[in-house]
This record gives C-alpha cells, structure tokens and sequence, in this order.
C-alpha cells in the first residue's frame, strides 16, 4: 500500500469556533493529501525507495538533496504529526513529568505558551513552530517551510503549530497571532505531547511505504 492520508483523530468540526471545519476540510483534506499524493507519485518512481517508511523517505530525500522529495514527504509527516497535537476543547492542560519540565525551563504554563506564542508569530513566512526535548530540557524554535525534526539532530518532537497561511486563511484571514492564540490556548492535546517525552515522537506520524509491484 502506498502513502495514505491519516484520518483527522477527531470529528472535522470538533476544534471549531478555534479551528473551524471548513478549515480542516482544506488542509487536511486538500493541502495535507495533495503531500500524500505527491509523495507517492515521486516514491514510484525511485525503486531504491521502495518498501521505505515515512521516516526512511525523509531521511533519504534530505541525504540525497532531492528538495522535491523532501518537502512533500517532510510534510506528509509534519502535517501527521501536528493533527495529534490538537485535541477538541475541554480546559486541558500538561500534566505530569512534562509539567515539571515546563516548570523547570519556563516557569509556568502561560510563561512557556507565550514563548511559543512569540515564536510562531515571529517566524518569516511559512514554517513550523516546535516544542522539542533537547538533551532532558523543553526547547521552543522553529523550522522553514517543510524541514522538519526527523532530519535534525537533537530535536525530539513533543508539539508543533503549522504557522503556513494555509492553516489560518479561511478562519483568521492574515492574523496570524489570533489563531496561535486560539490554538495554543484551547486546543493542545496536552496528553500527546506528554507521551512524546518518552522519545518516540517521530514513530507517531510515521507509516509504512509501498513495496514494489512485482512485474512478471
Ligand atoms: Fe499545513
């Protein structure tokens, strides 16, 4: 089986009024499978590539420097990812070991939300805002356009905020800082970043490639 696109883990209306429908109609089901779809298409085409993982795929690409490639599968697998960082609103918040991270690098909650906050409105143009764990410590930066933590080392992925027009147009128009606070402040799904701590972020939006079809 080839690439698939990921089902959205909740109902497409679930995050409104902080992410709307209509939204994730466009970017999960238009933006994120045109990825999907590109991806495979170029995958085919490379029988080096064939039975490669997600993950495998990214690596290769950026090893290989086909930028192609890269980009549509790096956000094959950030789109994967950031669908599992949002959750419907029910006055979540972190928990546990990662509260006492965010506590020890930040503060408090709000003090580290503000510092993603800042970093996902101050990013240039389009990109990924990251909360990563970096040697046992919480770590908020971000990347451009589709590069991603897979292929940089020293970043375990625990959340990510897609800051490209796309994610925002429909409910925000060009407001960038309306939907990172929207987003940050109803919609996280704290419990799956908690899990990421356990370093096996990057499996969670990782999937199995297509073996070669067997000609006769
Ligand atoms: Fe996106």
């Amino acid at each position: 089986m080839a690439f698939q696109l990921p089902d959205l883990p909740y109902a497409k209306d679930a995050l409104a009024p902080h992410m709307s429908a209509e939204t994730l109609e466009y970017h999960h089901g238009k933006h994120h499978r045109a990825y999907v779809n590109k991806t495979n298409e170029l995958v085919q085409n490379d029988s080096q590539l064939s039975g490669a993982s997600l993950l495998q795929v990214v690596k290769d690409a950026k090893r290989t420097a086909n930028n192609k490639l890269f980009n549509n599968s790096a956000q094959l697998w950030n789109h994967s990812f950031f669908w599992q960082c949002l959750a419907p609103s029910q006055g979540q918040q972190p928990s546990g070991k990662l509260a006492k991270l965010i506590e020890d690098g930040f503060g408090n909650a709000e003090a580290m939300l503000q510092k993603l906050h800042e970093e996902a409105v101050n990013h240039f143009a389009s990109g990924w805002a990251w909360l990563v764990l970096d040697r046992g410590a919480l770590r908020i930066t971000s990347l451009h356009d589709a590069d991603t933590p897979i292929v940089h080392e020293g970043m375990v992925p625990l959340f990510t905020l897609d800051v490209w027009e796309h994610a925002y147009y429909i409910d925000y128009r060009n407001e960038r800082p309306k939907f990172a606070t929207a987003v940050l402040q109803n919609i996280v799904n704290w419990d799956f970043v908690g899990e990421n701590l356990d370093g096996t972020g990057l499996e969670r939006a990782n999937q199995q490639g297509a073996e070669a079809a067997v000609t006769a």
